[in-house]
This record gives C-alpha cells, sequence and structure tokens, in this order.
C-alpha cells in the first residue's frame, strides 16, 4: 500500500478500521459475500453458487492485473468491506465482442488508453452508511494517480440510487446508459483522474 493511497484512507478517519492488499486467501469471503447478488445486481438475485462466483475471481489479489482493497476491524482478518478492481489498456486489452467497453469512443479513454476498472465493491451490512465505500473510492483514485491511470471506470444498474449518488459526489460522469452484457438496464460512470 503506497504512502498517498493510506494517507487517503487516514483522511477518512474511520476510527478502528484498517486497509490492506487484497489477498487470494481472501477469496472465498469475497464470493461468499457476494453471493447473495451484492455487488453485482439489484433486480435479480444470482443463482451462482458461491464456489462458481470463487472461480470468476481467479488471480484476484496475485497476478498483478486483477488487485484489491481489504477493510477490516483490528485483530480480525475477516473482510468487512472490499473493492476489487482491474488495471486496463484499451489498446491492448480483448474486451470481448459486443462489450460496452469495446465500443465506447475514443474520447471517454486517456491518451495512452490506460484505466482502472471496479469491478466488485461491498461493504457488510452492518458496516454500511459510515463512508466505507466513499474512503475505498478515493483510495482507488489515489492508486490510479500514482500509477498514473487516467480514468476509473465503473458499472452500476439504474435502479441503484445509492451508488449512483455516491458516484455523482465523487465526480463520476455518465458514459453509457443502456442494456450491457443482460438485458438490465446499467451506466458506465467514467472518473477522470489528474
Ligand atoms: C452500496 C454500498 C457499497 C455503499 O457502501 P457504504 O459504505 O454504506 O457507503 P457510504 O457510507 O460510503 O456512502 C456514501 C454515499 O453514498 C450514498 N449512499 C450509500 N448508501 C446509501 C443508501 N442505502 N441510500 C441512499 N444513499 C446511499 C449516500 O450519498 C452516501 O453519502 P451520505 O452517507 O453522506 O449521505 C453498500 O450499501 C453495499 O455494499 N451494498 C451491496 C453491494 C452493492 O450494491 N455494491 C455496489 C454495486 S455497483
Amino acid at each position: 500500500m503506497n504512502d498517498q493511497v493510506l494517507a487517503t484512507w487516514r483522511a477518512a478517519q474511520l476510527h478502528g478500521l484498517s486497509l490492506r492488499r487484497l489477498e487470494p486467501s481472501d477469496l472465498d469471503a469475497v464470493a461468499k459475500a457476494l453471493q447473495p447478488g451484492e455487488g453485482y445486481t439489484q433486480t435479480a438475485a444470482l443463482a451462482e453458487t458461491w464456489q462458481a462466483i470463487r472461480t470468476g475471481l481467479a488471480g484476484f489479489g496475485g497476478d498483478g492485473v486483477n488487485e484489491g482493497f481489504v477493510v477490516r476491524e483490528r485483530g480480525d482478518e475477516t473482510p468487512i468491506a472490499f473493492l476489487l478492481y482491474r488495471r486496463r489498456n484499451r489498446g491492448t486489452d480483448d474486451f470481448g465482442e459486443g462489450a460496452i467497453l469495446g465500443l465506447l469512443g475514443d474520447g471517454v479513454f486517456p491518451a495512452d488508453g490506460r484505466f482502472l476498472q471496479i469491478h466488485d465493491l461491498w461493504v457488510a451490512p452492518q458496516a454500511r452508511r459510515r463512508g466505507i465505500a466513499r474512503a475505498l473510492k478515493r483510495a482507488l483514485e489515489a492508486t490510479a494517480a500514482s500509477e498514473g491511470f487516467g480514468m476509473i471506470y465503473t458499472v452500476t444498474e439504474t435502479t441503484h440510487q445509492a451508488v449512483l449518488t455516491l458516484n455523482e459526489q465523487l465526480g463520476y460522469l455518465e458514459v453509457y446508459r443502456g442494456p450491457m452484457w443482460d438485458d438490465v438496464e446499467r451506466v458506465g460512470l467514467t472518473k477522470p483522474i489528474g
């Protein structure tokens, strides 16, 4: 964790909570937290088991591309919140046929094509409305700035007003609205960095 990220975290004044890097050993807990559909969809419960979600998280915290932050209470390693993200490059990544990221115009991306994509954001129900999600997103901005990524990209459902409000407060801009990988209407948002 670099100094800028830690300074951002301390500024949030979430006393008793600390931030660390996601480790591969966290992934079972992450998948179990996401299983009720949280962090992924509001409009339909996921049929996936936590083991299937866990399979989709392979590499996170260990491959240098797929990373994350974990929040824990002092003295307890169990995550009470996490933000997973991916280091992306529009010039070299294959987003897959029909993927919205591949269809967005040049103006959405930094000139060098490098951006961070939020993959999952989750805060335990008993820890919500304390500013943890906001602090995690600020920590990601500090990461982007210190690693030279010119933009953060995130997606949420159009009905997820809490996250839309949070993103608006943080200066995210809407770049797409409509169906993405299924027929649920979602919003793609970007935050320019630097
Ligand atoms: C959405 C979620 C990450 C928010 O986490 P959080 O730590 O409670 O959020 P914060 O306390 O940082 O809230 C920041 C701002 O977001 C908005 N917000 C967050 N939760 C809200 C809610 N339930 N209702 C209305 N606004 C909300 C508010 O504007 C809030 O600022 P305020 O408290 O000063 O009014 C959390 O509820 C969660 O994990 N939900 C399930 C998973 C999920 O939906 N992930 C996002 C997928 S895109």
